[in-house]
């Protein structure tokens, strides 16, 4: 089996229910994923529920929940939404299966093993809330801690850590020889700064049971548990392990011991190293800084490429939960469509910088290149060719061929190097393209003098043709909204490869089904 083209979004902390920024992460990656599965390359998508730690611990508390009862009530609700969402992720892994932990044992007694990790005591301010101990750079200049932190206590605590500080002078090598592993170049600068200016510390990677129990046990010291991002971080390689990837799990050697309730694997499956993991802005560190040092440090390959996107705010303000200032994607869903809110969040930012949802800003959005633009041109290029040539498909005409065939090819440039936002312009040249062709052929003119019959079979072809490249140009982004349009065509298949772009497939005489609007006015 060929390695796949395997993509990785982060895990989501089960504390809170999903919100905008979860489905915006899901909503790039799908298009990703399916973007290299419409190029004809074979896929793995994984996204999955980040369950132990603090704040999941804190969070089934408050609830009067066990833990493990509680993360299973909200997985339910992150992977409800994924599928609402039309996400098609190959699996979804929750830290807590077994699966994941035995990975997790192999690489901390692999580390162990080799003294890359000991311990030590630690004295230090400690942030119950945060989950972190806090140093007198946190302090402000009353030489008190912000009350963002919450309680602050000093701590005396024998913990274990890992040997990261040794790992500095390669990474920053690696990420100079290797410019494209974080994307865009401006977050690779900023770790770079970063590494360049202070000192790595060792990485404390254990909690004692005692003040934290909701964790993956350490294998060589049952007093305590591995620090929630060690055993999160090595879900994308965890995964692949457990489904038989022979090549990821070699590195472990016998330090690896499937567990219990293991899903069966998968024969000749090739996974990691990872093509792309996509992650906010606010984690680029645990995943260009700390994760690459850990796979360096146990002999795995580092994955290919850390794509960070940025943060969502709604009408200019950060979204919280306790003003109110929300946006719910499954009610947007409810009322728009999943394919609204799919090409709104796209369209409306590229990944990287910041963006902000306005509820205006989405209906004009909605109304002016959903309804207007593709929906109407898709209606009226159909509705022509029932009303005036029965639904039957004239001989075919080449008069927009060039116009698609250049679209098509920035298009795949665009999708390959993830440029989502600029993908949709793309799409959208060809939909202001065939709208302008309208307005200028006025088939409705040409249709009322017989002696332009044939010119009419020409715009007749070459719009009905635009609509079915459409349809596959648009099928990583607004899946449902692509089959939508095949259907209407009457054509069989999916749209679901990009060879499919190439002029000329909708044959003479074939008959086109009903047209139904695609995105219905809200007025
Ligand atoms: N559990 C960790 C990730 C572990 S990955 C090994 C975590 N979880 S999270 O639920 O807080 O965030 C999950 C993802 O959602 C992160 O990539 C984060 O950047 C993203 N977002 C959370 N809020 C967001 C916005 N308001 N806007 C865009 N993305 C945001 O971090």
């Amino acid at each position: 089996m060929n390695k796949r083209f395997y993509v990785t979004t982060a895990i989501d902390y089960v504390n809170g229910q999903p919100h905008l920024g979860h489905a915006y992460e899901k909503v790039i990656t799908d298009v990703i994923a399916r973007a290299r599965r419409s190029f004809g390359e074979e896929v793995f998508f994984l996204t999955g529920t980040d369950e132990h730690g603090q704040k999941v611990q804190q969070a089934a508390q408050a609830e009067g929940k066990s833990p493990q009862a509680y993360c299973d009530e909200l997985t339910a609700k992150f992977q409800a939404m994924a599928a609402t969402l039309n996400v098609s992720n190959d699996d979804f892994v929750r830290t807590t299966q077994s699966r994941h932990k035995a990975v997790v044992a192999a690489m901390l007694n692999k580390l162990h093993a080799q003294g890359d990790i000991y311990k030590a005591p630690y004295r230090g301010w400690y942030s119950w809330k945060e989950e972190t101990f806090l140093t007198d750079k946190d302090r402000g200049p009353d030489g008190t801690f912000d009350p963002f932190w919450g309680e602050v206590k000093e701590l005396v605590e024998e913990n274990w850590y890992f040997r990261m500080s040794q790992h500095q002078s390669w990474l920053i090598e690696y990420l100079e020889a290797n410019p494209t592993f974080v994307q865009p170049d401006y977050r690779r600068n900023e770790v770079l700064g970063f590494l360049k200016a202070e000192k790595l510390a060792d990485l404390c990677i254990s909690r004692p049971k005692a003040r934290l129990s909701w964790g993956i046990p350490l294998p060589f010291d049952p007093d305590y548990v591995n620090y929630v991002w060690f055993d999160a971080l090595t879900n994308y390689y965890s995964i692949p392990v457990a489904l038989g990837d022979a090549g990821a799990a070699a590195p472990l050697g016998e330090h690896y011991v499937p567990g219990p309730g293991q899903t069966p694997p998968v024969p000749g499956i090739r996974l990691w190293p990872a093509d792309l993991h996509v992650i906010g802005k606010d984690i680029i560190k645990f995943h260009a800084v700390y994760w690459p040092i850990m796979l360096k440090a146990t002999g795995i390959p580092l994955p290919k490429q850390v794509l960070v996107h940025g943060w969502w705010q709604k009408d200019g303000a950060k979204m919280s939960k306790t003003t109110g200032n929300v946006v719910d994607p499954i009610a947007v869903v409810k009322e728009w469509g999943v394919d609204a809110f799919r090409y709104y969040v796209v369209r409306e930012l590229d990944i990287g910088p910041d963006g902000n949802w306005t509820d205006s800003g989405f209906k004009a959005r909605y109304t002016a290149e959903l309804a207007n633009g593709l929906g109407n041109l898709v209606n009226r290029s159909l509705s022509m060719l029932r009303r005036y040539r029965q639904g039957i498909v004239p001989a075919r005409s080449d008069e927009l061929a060039p116009d698609l065939g250049k679209a098509a090819c920035q298009l795949f440039g665009q999708l390959k190097a993830s440029e989502l936002q600029a993908a949709l312009v793309t799409i959208w040249g060809v939909v202001n393209r065939a709208n302008q062709y309208v307005d200028q052929t006025a088939p409705f003119k040409l249709a009322k003098d017989p002696a332009q019959a044939s010119r009419l079979d020409e715009v007749l072809y070459n719009l009905a043709e635009t609509c079915r490249v459409l349809a596959v140009m648009l099928w990583p982004f607004l899946p449902d909204t692509a089959v939508k349009i095949f259907q209407q065509l009457a054509l069989p298949g999916a749209p679901d490869k990009l060879a499919g772009t190439t002029w000329g497939g909708l044959p003479a005489g074939h008959q086109i089904g009903e047209p139904q609007p695609l995105f219905p006015r809200k007025d």
